[in-house]
């Protein structure tokens, strides 16, 4: 019989609980049944292949602008390579004008998506100093379906203490939950110019401005400011043992602080910025990548439980628009793409090291994600939940390089690394987005997901 639109048949199910040997089946775009000896209209042989749920990318910079620039990857391109690598929803941002309402600015950048978004997708809303005035309108975002807000305590629209004091306060009462970039500015600022001043302007000084010890200050400082608030938190893009043992200590504590990292900081170094010319500006980003032997604590934080997610932050820039700033280190756009990789590297470099289990890559990469930002029906293979699922062929080599990977960029901080591991399909609400390595996805089939917190 007959019983369902497609049956994903003998493969091995993986989700943050285990691993399972059934098939899956899927109806209407949603997972249906979980059982052996499934039948569908479309049976798909899964024999020696893992099937996931589809990965949740919950930080990413798509056809944004920054500065005088734009993102190159726009939500066609970059969402068309998050799902050749096997991610189904991922969270952007939206930030308003001084004069524009929260909720218009997000419907003109949930427009924006909605012509050209391959996969599912949400948005974060930035608060800045010009929202401040503007608190009142947070809950009508929650309500929007858009409940976690981000905040930077860098750059120059960072917020003070004060201010991130009243915004936690706002979203704690809204039921949302805030997220921080967290470094501290006022010190960046001062090393930036001391450099400087001496003609040290080459790219190796950008993590010399940016010390680890004070983003584990600022982590330090934004985890006292939730607790004061009585706000959970979640830190974005966290890259050095300092913030993980200010998070682990909170946690330890009762207080409820997530966190993410990004393969930049699992896998690279701040020997990267030692390079001639334009390679040594390429990985420009903040925080910085960090000395040797910061990577490999991030590693073990994720299997205990005190990092909890892997995003990417995929912020990609033209190799041009790096180099074009090699003068002055404190100018060249910061930013690295990994939208496509992220989930085949933490598979590599994470499950094929011994470094994470098969349920820990996906919990990390998928359910974590999803569950924080309250994606309800994305990140488990449930029934109920959405059919956005990824067969991964779990002995599929692959050298990664510009020339295999589909990001809409002139170089990647990846180029030559060998992976075994790489998603063959990814599905969307049991549509084919991926089938056989090849991309069948159409622009502008991706939805907007209005997210519900736990907590809301
Ligand atoms: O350098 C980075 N990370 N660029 C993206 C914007 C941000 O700070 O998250
Ligand atoms: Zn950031």
């Amino acid at each position: 019989m007959v019983d369902y639109d497609l049956v994903l048949k003998n493969g091995t199910i993986v989700t943050a609980a285990g691993t399972d040997a059934a098939d899956v089946g899927v109806r209407g775009g949603e997972i249906a049944g979980i059982a052996p000896h499934l039948h569908g209209a479309q049976e798909i042989d899964c024999q020696g292949l893992l099937i996931t749920p589809g990965a949740v990318d919950v930080h990413v910079h798509l056809q944004y602008p920054i500065g005088s620039l734009t993102t190159t990857d726009d939500f066609f391109t970059g969402t068309r390579a998050a799902a050749l690598g096997g991610t189904t929803a991922v969270i952007d941002f939206v930030e308003a004008q001084p004069q524009q309402s929260l909720l218009d600015a997000l419907a003109q950048r949930q427009a924006l998506a909605a012509e050209r978004a391959i996969i599912d997708y949400g948005f974060h809303m930035t608060i800045t100093p010009h929202d401040i005035p503007k608190l009142a309108q947070v809950a009508d975002v929650v309500a929007a379906g858009c409940p976690s807000f981000k905040h930077y305590m860098a750059y120059s629209f960072r917020l003070h203490d004060g201010q991130l004091l009243q915004s936690f306060q706002a979203i704690r009462r809204a039921g949302g939950l805030p997220i921080v970039h967290a470094e501290n500015w006022d010190v960046i600022q001062t090393l930036v110019q001391q450099n400087l001043a001496i003609g040290r302007s080459d790219p190796r000084w950008h993590p010399r401005s940016r010390p680890a010890l004070m983003e584990g200050e600022a982590a330090g400082r934004v985890i006292n400011l939730a607790a004061l608030a009585e706000t959970p938190l979640y830190i974005f893009h966290v890259s050095c043992q300092a913030v993980v043992e200010r998070i682990a200590a909170a946690r330890a504590g009762g207080q409820p602080v997530f966190a993410e990292t990004c393969p930049q900081y699992l896998l690279l170094d701040d020997s990267l910025f030692d390079r001639p010319e334009a390679a040594g500006a390429l990985p420009v980003c903040a925080p910085p990548l960090r000395p040797l032997g910061e990577q490999e604590p991030l590693w073990m934080a994720l299997a205990r439980g005190d990092l909890h997610v892997i995003s990417t932050d995929h912020c990609p820039f033209w190799l041009a628009d790096k180099a074009a700033a090699l003068g002055d280190f404190s100018r060249i756009p910061g930013g690295l793409p990994s939208i496509e990789s992220r989930f085949a590297l933490a598979y590599t470099f994470g499950v094929g090291a011994g470094r994470l289990s098969l349920s820990q890559w996906v919990d990390c990469c998928c359910t974590m994600p999803a569950q924080l930002m309250g994606f309800t029906k994305k990140g488990q293979i449930a029934v109920g939940y959405d059919a956005d699922l990824v067969v991964f062929d779990p002995r599929q080599p692959v050298t990664l390089s510009t020339k295999t990977l589909h990001e809409n960029v002139d170089w990647t901080p990846y180029d030559g690394f060998q992976l075994t591991g790489w998603p063959r399909h990814t599905l969307s609400r049991g549509q084919w987005l991926v089938r056989d390595g090849q991309f069948v996805g159409q622009p502008g089939q991706g939805r907007f997901v209005a997210r519900r917190l736990a907590t809301t």
